[in-house]
C-alpha cells in the first residue's frame, strides 16, 4: 500500500462537508420523478487512493514507544473516493481521475471492495484538466453529475472551471488554494514577477486581481508624491474576488465557502460551490450553504 498521508483536522473537516452534500444531493434524487430517466454521476478529479494516512508522533501518545516503526503508528482514514462509493442510495456511476499511477492501482482495490459497485466504476489516469474539458464537452442532457476537485495546490484552470459552468449539469465543490499557494504568489512590495502573475492569471481567468489586490495609491516618498501599486489583499479580499470570479459564470454560488484552517489558525484552502444547472441551484446552493454553514 503507498502511504498517502494529507491533511489535518481541516482535511476531515471538508470531507464531512463532502459527505453531507452527495448524501442529500442522492436523497433528493431518487425522490424526484422527473429525475428518474436521468444519471447521477460522481466526479472525482484529484481522486487519490481511497483512503488517507495520519501519522501520529509518537510523544502525542504520551509514553516512548522507540520499538514502533512510524508506519505502526498511522491510521488509516477515508478518502473522497471511498466516501463516495457508501454513500446511498448509490451514484449511477462514479469516475475517479488521479494522474499518480501507483495512486490510481490503489483506487482499482475498491471494485474489490465494492463488488457489487464494479460495474460503475471507472478509474482514469490522466491530467484532470484535460480529461474533464473533453468530459463536460462530451456530457449528454441526461447527465447530472457531482464533481469534486480537490487538487494539493494550483492545478486547477479557470478554463476548465468554465467549462464546467458551461455544461449547465454539474454542482461543483472546489478546494480553493487560498493560502497554501495565492496569498503566498501576492508579493507584498510591488506587482508579482511575471511568471507568479502569469500563473495567477490562469487560476482567476482575468487580470483584473492586478487591480482588485493592488490599487494605485499616492504615496509620499523623497522625491513628492507619486502613484504606486501596493498590495492590499487579505485572505477575505482574495477570497472575495474568487467568489465574484464564479458568480460571473455560475447561475447560483455558496456565499459562506469554508476557510480550512492549519494549526495556527491560517486559512490553507477555501472549501467554495458553485451550481450550474439553472433551474436546480437555488436548491443546490441553499443546501450547501447550510452544510458549510454547520461545523
Ligand atoms: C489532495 S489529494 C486528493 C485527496 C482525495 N480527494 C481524498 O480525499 O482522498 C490530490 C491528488 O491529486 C493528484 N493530482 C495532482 N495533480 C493532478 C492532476 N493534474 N490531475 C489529476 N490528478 C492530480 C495527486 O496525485 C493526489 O493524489
Amino acid at each position: 500500500m503507498t502511504h498517502h498521508n494529507f491533511g489535518g483536522d481541516w482535511t476531515t473537516e471538508k470531507l464531512e462537508r463532502i459527505r453531507k452534500y452527495l448524501s442529500a444531493y442522492m436523497m433528493i434524487f431518487s425522490r424526484n420523478k422527473r429525475a428518474q430517466n436521468l444519471t447521477p454521476i460522481y466526479i472525482d478529479a484529484f481522486a487519490g487512493t481511497g483512503y488517507r494516512t495520519i501519522s501520529h508522533p509518537h510523544k502525542e501518545i504520551g509514553v516512548p514507544l522507540p520499538e514502533l516503526t512510524e508506519t505502526d503508528n498511522e491510521e488509516f482514514l477515508k478518502g473522497s473516493a471511498r466516501i463516495a462509493l457508501e454513500i446511498e442510495p448509490p451514484f449511477k456511476r462514479y469516475i475517479f481521475i488521479e494522474r499518480d499511477r501507483h495512486r490510481a492501482n490503489e483506487l482499482e482495490n475498491l471494485k474489490a471492495e465494492f463488488s457489487q459497485m464494479r460495474s460503475s466504476i471507472e478509474i482514469i489516469i490522466a491530467d484532470a484538466n484535460t480529461y474533464l474539458k473533453q468530459w463536460c464537452a462530451r456530457m449528454t442532457d441526461r447527465m447530472r453529475s457531482v464533481l469534486f476537485l480537490d487538487p494539493y495546490g494550483m492545478q486547477v484552470e479557470w478554463s476548465l472551471i468554465e467549462m464546467i459552468a458551461k455544461t449547465k449539469k454539474i454542482d461543483l465543490w472546489i478546494l480553493f488554494p487560498l493560502g497554501i499557494a495565492v496569498n503566498r504568489l501576492l508579493t507584498r512590495a510591488s506587482l508579482p514577477p511575471e511568471q507568479w502573475a502569469q500563473t495567477l492569471t490562469r487560476i482567476f481567468g482575468t487580470e483584473e486581481w492586478k487591480g482588485y489586490f493592488y490599487p494605485q495609491r499616492k504615496v509620499t516618498t523623497l522625491f513628492g508624491e507619486q502613484e504606486q501599486q501596493i498590495r492590499e489583499a487579505d485572505y477575505n479580499r482574495i477570497s472575495e474576488f474568487f467568489i465574484m470570479r464564479l458568480k460571473t459564470i455560475f447561475p447560483a454560488v455558496a456565499e459562506n465557502p469554508l476557510p480550512l484552517l492549519n494549526s495556527r489558525n491560517n486559512p490553507l484552502y477555501l472549501l467554495c460551490f458553485a451550481a450550474s444547472n439553472p433551474r436546480g441551484a437555488p436548491t443546490a446552493v441553499k443546501i450547501a450553504q447550510d452544510i458549510l454553514g454547520k461545523s
